[in-house]
C-alpha cells in the first residue's frame, strides 16, 4: 500500500469508529455546548439519531453496552421499564428524571437520573427511546415511540417539578 493509502485508512478508521464512541459530558460543559455537538440532520432516520442522542445523554451511566453499572446505574437491556407493552412510563422518566428505590432485572438501584424535559425535544425524546426500545444489537424489539406520544405526555405532564418514583410510576398505565 502507498503511503497515502496507509494514511487515508488511518484517517478512515478513525472517522467512521468516532461514530460508535460515547460522547459524554465534559467537565464544566454547558447543556448548551453539549446540545452543539449533537448534529442537525433530520435525514437520519429516529434509529440513527436515537444512536447519537443515546451516546451523547444517556451512555455516560447506562453505558453503551446499556447493560448500565452494578449498584449505580440500572440496564437498560432487557429491562421490564423499557420492553413495557408501551412508552408511556420511560417517556416521563425521561422528562422529568427518575429518584428513589427500583428493582431492575432483580437489582435495586437508588441513584436520581436528571430530568431532560428542557434539553431535548419531542422529536429527540422519540428517537431516543426508539433506538432503546429496538435495539437489535440488545435484542429488543418494541413498538418504536412518536413523537407525537411524547408530545402528548410532554402537555399533561407540563406542571410536574420534581422526579418521578418507580412507585408513582407504577400506578402509570404502561401503555394506552
Ligand atoms: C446521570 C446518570 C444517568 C443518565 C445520564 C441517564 N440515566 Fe437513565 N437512569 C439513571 C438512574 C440512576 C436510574 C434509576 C433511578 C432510580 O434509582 O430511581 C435510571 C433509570 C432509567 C430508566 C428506567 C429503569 C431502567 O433501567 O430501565 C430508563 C428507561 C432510563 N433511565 C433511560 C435513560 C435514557 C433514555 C437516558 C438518556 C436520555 C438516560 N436514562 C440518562 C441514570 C441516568
Amino acid at each position: 500500500m502507498t503511503l497515502v493509502g496507509v494514511a487515508w485508512s488511518v484517517f478512515y478508521v478513525a472517522r467512521n469508529a468516532g461514530a460508535f464512541s460515547p460522547v459524554v459530558y465534559e467537565m464544566g460543559e454547558t447543556p448548551a455546548e453539549v446540545l452543539a455537538r449533537v448534529p442537525k440532520d433530520d435525514s437520519m432516520s429516529p434509529m440513527r439519531r436515537g444512536r447519537r442522542l443515546y451516546g451523547t445523554y444517556c451512555a455516560a451511566c447506562h453505558q453503551w453496552h446499556g447493560r448500565g453499572i452494578p449498584e449505580q446505574f440500572p440496564p437498560l437491556t432487557q429491562s421490564e421499564w423499557v420492553l413495557a407493552s408501551g412508552p408511556n412510563r420511560i417517556i416521563r422518566i425521561v422528562l422529568d428524571g427518575m429518584d428513589g428505590a427500583v428493582t431492575i432485572r432483580g437489582q435495586e438501584y437508588n441513584s436520581p437520573m436528571l430530568p431532560w424535559r428542557e434539553l431535548l425535544n419531542d422529536e429527540e425524546i422519540a428517537s431516543v427511546l426508539t433506538f432503546v426500545r429496538c435495539n437489535k444489537q440488545w435484542n429488543h424489539a418494541a413498538e418504536p415511540v412518536t413523537p407525537e406520544q411524547v408530545r402528548r405526555i410532554r402537555s399533561q405532564t407540563a406542571d410536574r417539578t420534581s422526579y418521578w418514583t418507580a412507585e408513582e410510576l407504577n400506578s402509570v398505565p404502561e401503555s394506552d
